[in-house]
């Protein structure tokens, strides 16, 4: 067995991913779940251990270009290491027989189209990138396809170049509301259905040159002055004014992609994929729609082991992390929910991405107005920050009026209206959207609980939110589960 192991690594959240020589993916994971440190920048070793447990490594795949990246850091200034080789970018970040292996890499944006396009069941399609930064570019289109063969094939169409960045912008409007950039821009997002557009023009007028080629007057890696629109400026209001603006950039890229290239089919990469607000139009422009659950630089440890492998992945879940086995004790879970209506659950392989889909949950009764409270009690996060609703695909419509394009979304990565907001205001966010995941007839443990909990009560859905103690990653192994149970007192079914 010879595997390919796709690193990310040496910004933030740092990811890989094992993918053996038929184009399964036999792991995928993030570094903070092992080192339990947020956001871990590094490669630790237990992850490294983890990735080895599935087979010899033959090849390692890095997510960049390392020279392109030292070329525009200098040229920003920035200090730069003196490593000139791969092998010696990688050397603080490998162990000595990996480091030893053959190493690989590609350009970020392509590592970012590769993890789409090849995890995404369409033969053809035009690729997005959006994110912060590349190495140099902050957006890029692709057409993708596969050969006779089976390759894929990218043809860069169009780019965007540092220092114009959508991501940047929204991370300098996340740092100006007091909220950390580079990792609450969700935050931010859903402070904006509290706020009014009320800055949208200033900030157009001080920042952005030209709205349709996403050009701006400033460099947004800078932030923005603290004060900048006023030092009693309405935090909702910016975070309403900054989500316009994005929508209206990102919508523009998505226009020109449709207008420009022939395929219908849209995969979106990039961190910037992960606005499910933003995402809710996505339809107007393309028929088809496909973001991956971790589009952002994590994930890019799939994109680069993708690309080295060459062909179609065998996509199926995102459980594809450390694996807590044994049966999904959907019993268990049944019981604690009749009695205490919250419940956590950590069985299985644990997601790869920011979001928990069942195995890794903190899991409630939707029904009634004191859940979420409740639940917050635990969570312990902003009163305004709404919880997602989990659903048997079947009955989506019956509750909600799912986006264009996202008629299923087992993902949560778009937002949509429900229908019956009285009856379950914990899912339900200010705007009246929630963000839905469906849950198709998959065998999946999730998919057995919610045919259960609707046999028991005739409610196809439940709370569904991530399962961590408050200010680390998400609950990786058994021990972590132990933990959260002694430090909230809610049972966590293995
Ligand atoms: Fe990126």
């Amino acid at each position: 067995m010879s595997n390919i192991l796709g690193i990310s690594c040496g910004f933030h959240d740092a990811g890989v991913t094992v993918i053996d020589e038929f184009g399964n993916i036999k792991f995928a994971s993030h570094s903070e779940r092992f080192s339990k440190s947020k956001h871990d920048a590094n490669l630790c070793p237990a992850i490294l251990d983890e990735a080895q447990e599935h087979g010899d490594i033959q090849t390692v795949a890095y997510y960049e270009n390392h020279w392109l990246k030292k070329w525009r850091q200098l040229r920003a200034g920035q200090k730069v290491d003196r490593s000139l080789t791969l092998r010696s970018v990688l050397k603080n970040q490998l162990t000595p027989n990996l480091l030893n292996k053959k190493l690989v890499s590609y350009g970020h944006h392509l590592s970012h189209a590769a993890t789409g396009f090849q995890t995404s069941t369409f033969r053809d399609a035009t690729v997005v990138v959006i994110d912060a930064i590349g190495e140099l570019d902050t957006i890029s289109i692709w057409t993708a396809e596969y050969d006779l063969l089976g390759y894929a094939n990218y043809t860069l169409r169009w780019r965007k170049g540092y220092p114009n960045s959508i991501g940047l912008f929204y991370s300098a409007m996340t740092k100006r509301v007091g909220l950390r950039p580079l990792d609450e821009e969700y935050i931010l997002m859903g402070m904006s259905a509290y706020g009014k557009p009320k800055y949208v023009n200033d900030i157009l007028d001080k920042y952005i040159d030209k709205l349709s080629s996403q050009t701006f007057k400033e460099n947004m890696h800078m932030g923005v002055p603290d004060d900048f629109l006023g030092a009693d400026a309405d935090h909702y209001d910016i975070a309403n004014s900054s989500q316009e603006v994005v929508e209206g950039l990102i919508y523009s890229v998505m226009d020109y992609a449709r207008h420009n290239y022939p395929s219908k089919n849209l995969v979106y990469c990039g961190g910037v994929a992960l606005n499910c607000l933003a995402n809710r139009n996505l339809g107007n422009y393309f028929e088809n729609i496909w973001i991956m659950p971790n589009p952002g630089d994590a994930g890019s440890s799939l994109g680069t082991a993708a690309l080295a492998y060459g062909k179609q992945i065998n996509w199926n879940d995102a459980f594809l992390g450390y694996d807590i086995p044994g049966e999904y004790p959907v019993r268990d879970i049944l019981d604690e929910l009749q009695v205490n209506k919250i419940v956590g659950v950590a069985s299985g392989r644990a997601e790869f991405g920011p979001r928990a889909f069942g195995n890794r949950s903190l899991l409630a009764d939707p029904r009634g107005s004191e859940i979420k409270d409740k639940v917050n009690d635990i969570k312990r996060r902003q009163h305004f920050r709404p919880f997602a609703p989990v659903i048997l695909e079947e009955f989506v419509d019956e509750y909600f009026t799912m986006p264009k394009g996202f008629e299923k979304s087992p993902y949560m990565q778009a937002v949509a209206y429900c229908k019956k907001p009285n009856e379950f205001p914990a899912i339900i966010h200010k705007d009246g959207t929630s963000r839905v995941q469906t849950v198709p007839k998959d065998g999946s443990g999730i998919r057995q609980l919610l045919e259960e909990w609707l046999t028991l009560t005739g409610c196809p859905l439940l709370l569904n939110t991530s399962l961590n103690i408050r200010g680390e990653p998400m609950v990786n192994d058994i021990n972590d589960a132990n933990r959260f149970e002694k430090e909230y007192g809610v049972k966590v079914c293995t």
